[in-house]
């Protein structure tokens, strides 16, 4: 049986059995991957930007005493796209739930005049063979990789920490930058963001203050606690270098990279190495039970792959972004 579905009403048991689903499709596609707990996962799921919506989709087996979540779909609309996430049971894969789900993400999409639908497809899943069937294109690939704590080298990596140029500050901020910094934040985004890159920004980044104070109150409403790092230039306090690094309640041993740039005048000064060195340092005191941290790089990205290989990270696995027109697909869905 599948039907609307919304976290926000849902029960405890109804998420309970969710995250039964979802560590079950963890531990058959990405073992090694940390399984999620109950926490704020309610939270997770129901809490968005302002100008966002989540629509999901809930299929359970009823046969048994208890109903069991079998398969779930989200749909983020953002802009003009739809953003899915969808997982079938492992022992219900191959009988058409995963198409059946994705029809009603694809219709109402369709209906709320969205056009294009994108997904991001972890690489060596079935997931991949399942929208290639389904006539998705493959939009932007990267290569995740992982970063064991426990297998740094603390004495080199401190020396990376204080192998910084003159003339810059590193600062610290546990839960989002400071409110007198947000602006010129902001503008470092703005500055960096490179709007060929390719990627169908899935998971956009804030370039405008008021989007960039939203998007931290967004991600701790969600339990996503939020670490950064700055380089600021002493002489204009501007902030010329950034990473973002958080840790969700939901699987707090691994941490998400997020964000990392330095503004092309200020580069050549040792400020990546700097402030992502500086960044670990402050997590395994803030964060004990932290295990690895995640990030994803696009192929290309030589500088920045070479600075994540000397902090100790290691390519993973592929990861790659699918889109489809929403018109074609209904089309596909509804005459397959
Ligand atoms: C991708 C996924 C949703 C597919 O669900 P499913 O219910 O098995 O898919 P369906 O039975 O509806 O299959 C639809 C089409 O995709 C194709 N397909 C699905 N899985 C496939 C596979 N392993 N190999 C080849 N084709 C596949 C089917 O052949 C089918 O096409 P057809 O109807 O023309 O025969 C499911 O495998 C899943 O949940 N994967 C996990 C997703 C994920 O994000 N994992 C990362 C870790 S969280």
């Amino acid at each position: 049986m599948v039907r609307e579905w919304d976290p926000r009403t849902a029960s405890s048991a109804e998420l309970e059995s969710l995250l039964a689903l979802l560590n079950a499709v963890l531990t058959a596609d990405t073992p090694g991957d940390p399984l999620w707990q109950n926490k704020q996962v309610r939270e997770y799921l129901a809490e968005v930007m302002p100008g966002e919506r989540r629509l999901s989709w809930l299929a359970e087996d009823t046969t048994g005493p208890e109903p069991r979540a079998v398969g779930h779909i989200s749909v983020l609309l953002l802009g003009d796209i739809g953003v899915i996430e969808l997982y079938v049971h492992p022992d219900c894969r191959g009988v058409g739930l995963g198409r059946r789900l994705l029809a009603e993400a694809a219709r109402r999409s369709y209906m709320e005049g969205f056009s294009s639908i994108g997904v991001e497809v972890v690489g060596g899943t079935p997931a991949v063979r399942f929208y290639e069937t389904l006539g998705f294109r493959c939009a932007y690939a990267e290569t995740r990789s992982v970063l064991r704590l426990g297998q740094v080298d603390w004495l080199a990596l401190g020396e990376m920490a204080r192998g910084i140029g003159t003339g810059y500050r590193v600062e610290y901020h546990p839960g989002g930058p400071p409110e007198e910094l947000i602006e010129s934040y902001a503008v470092a985004k703005a500055q960096v963001r490179d709007p060929d890159e390719g990627d169908l920004e899935l998971r956009p980044s804030s370039y405008d203050p008021q989007r960039l104070r939203d998007s931290i109150a967004c991600l701790h409403r969600r339990g996503m606690k939020p670490y950064i790092v700055l380089a600021l230039h002493e002489k204009s306090d501007d902030v010329v270098g950034l990473t973002e690094v958080v840790v969700p309640a939901q699987h707090p041993t691994r941490a998400d990279q997020y964000d990392t740039l330095v503004i092309p005048d200020h580069r050549g000064h040792g400020i990546d190495r700097a402030i992502k060195a500086r960044m670990l340092f402050e997590l395994r005191s803030a964060e004990p039970g932290l295990v690895d941290v995640q990030t994803w790089n696009a192929p290309g990205n030589e500088s920045m792959l070479k600075v994540n290989a000397d902090l100790g990270f290691e390519p993973d696995r592929e990861w790659f972004e699918y889109e489809a027109e929403v018109a074609d697909l209904v089309q596909r869905l509804d005459t397959a």
